[in-house]
């Protein structure tokens, strides 16, 4: 058989091979068989070299146009497996929600806003009441009134989305009528300011709501997110009713095995400032993957009403002693309900939604 055959032959089996497989699997399983060095292909290349060099020009060719039309084979069929995985695959992840529609399926309210009104179920058992404030605030009740003046390093804690507004961007309702850029709120606390400027205390408040921040969207950080803010001030309050209220808190949402407790820590609005933790709901205590295995979880932060942000308001501290506190509403749904990633909570695909 002339080389000039041989190449042939071994173009036309290995385009038969191909022609013959009929999914992307045994497609990848003949790969090496078609361009590895064992391939006949590949074993005639190795002949070149016993090829009279007269030659050698004419067979490298045909044989590097056989190799090429094996290739194209091999691209075409491979593109067809794609174009048949895609349409299987959107095929049966395909949503038809006139099906939901048949189903006389009513829909309910978001995980979100049940877990936020659970919550304020458990505060009103409390004695509290629920009190809300704008998402676009001003520098002076998200930053400045909370005791984080403009050059105050912890406002690194807080990546805030300001607000472009044009002209009306600056507006005169900063401490002295001195003009205030507007802003998304980074957090509820200025809820806390809000209710003690435009009520006298004795204060039992929540505040719930949305809250803004510049990070990118992961498994479990997105630039929306709920948070959920305590603020009591009456005379005579202390730590100690600030831990027992977590405390009570914990057990009336959670359930009696779950516990609080608070680490030191620091915000500028508040102290002495904690952070707390509450026993892990997912191992209670023992130890897991989700508490990193120290039976804790990280819950929020809190402490006592700073007198200045009590001055701010028009309170006297010297009378009135306060305590405040904070938490991330959506990372709790998370919990509770073992879900991994938090984008799903808010891509609103109705197979998500429908489980709870
Ligand atoms: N605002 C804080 C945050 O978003 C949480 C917080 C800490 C709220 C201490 C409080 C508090 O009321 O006292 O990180």
């Amino acid at each position: 058989m002339s080389v000039y055959d041989q190449i042939a032959q071994a173009r036309s089996s290995a385009i038969g091979e191909i022609e013959q497989v009929d999914d992307m699997e045994s497609l990848t399983a003949l790969e090496p068989m078609l361009f590895g060095k064992k391939s006949t292909l590949g074993s005639l290349k190795r002949l070149m070299s016993e090829v009279d060099e007269a030659e050698r020009a004419e067979v490298g060719q045909a044989l590097n146009q056989a190799q090429t039309d094996v290739r194209d084979a091999h691209t075409a069929i491979k593109e067809r497996f794609i174009a048949q995985n895609r349409r299987f695959q959107l095929e049966t992840e395909r949503l038809d929600l006139t099906e939901s529609l048949a189903a006389n399926k009513r829909g309910h309210l978001h995980l979100v806003t049940q877990t936020m009104e659970r919550l304020e179920d458990v505060f009103v058992g409390m004695g509290f009441t629920v009190s809300e404030g704008p998402q676009a605030e001003t520098d002076w009740y998200n930053f400045e009134a909370l005791n984080l003046p403009a050059a105050h390093p912890a406002r690194s804690m807080f990546d805030t989305l300001y607000l472009d507004l044009g002209e009306r961007t600056e507006i005169g309702d900063g401490e002295g009528g001195e003009a205030t850029n507007i802003l998304l709120r980074t957090h509820t606390s200025p809820v806390q300011i809000r209710v003690m400027e435009s009520s006298p205390p004795p204060i039992y408040t929540v505040c719930p709501g949305r809250v803004f921040r510049r990070d990118t969207a992961d498994a479990s950080h997105m630039p929306v997110f709920h948070q959920i803010e305590g603020l009591v001030v009456d005379h005579g309050i202390s730590l100690t009713d600030l831990a027992g209220t977590l405390n009570e808190f914990t057990a009336a949402y959670f359930g009696g095995a779950i516990r609080s407790r608070l680490r030191p820590s620091y915000f500028p609005f508040t102290e002495p400032s904690a952070e707390f933790d509450i026993t892990c709901v997912i191992c209670e205590g023992d130890g897991c993957q989700t508490c990193q295995r120290t039976g804790w979880i990280e819950l929020g932060g809190c402490g006592m009403v700073h007198p200045n942000v009590l001055a701010n308001c028009g309170i006297d501290s010297e009378e009135w002693t306060g305590f405040a506190f904070g938490f991330g509403i959506d990372r709790l749904a998370l919990m509770r309900y073992g879900i991994k990633d938090l984008r799903d909570m808010y891509t609103n695909d109705v197979r998500f939604l429908e489980q709870f």
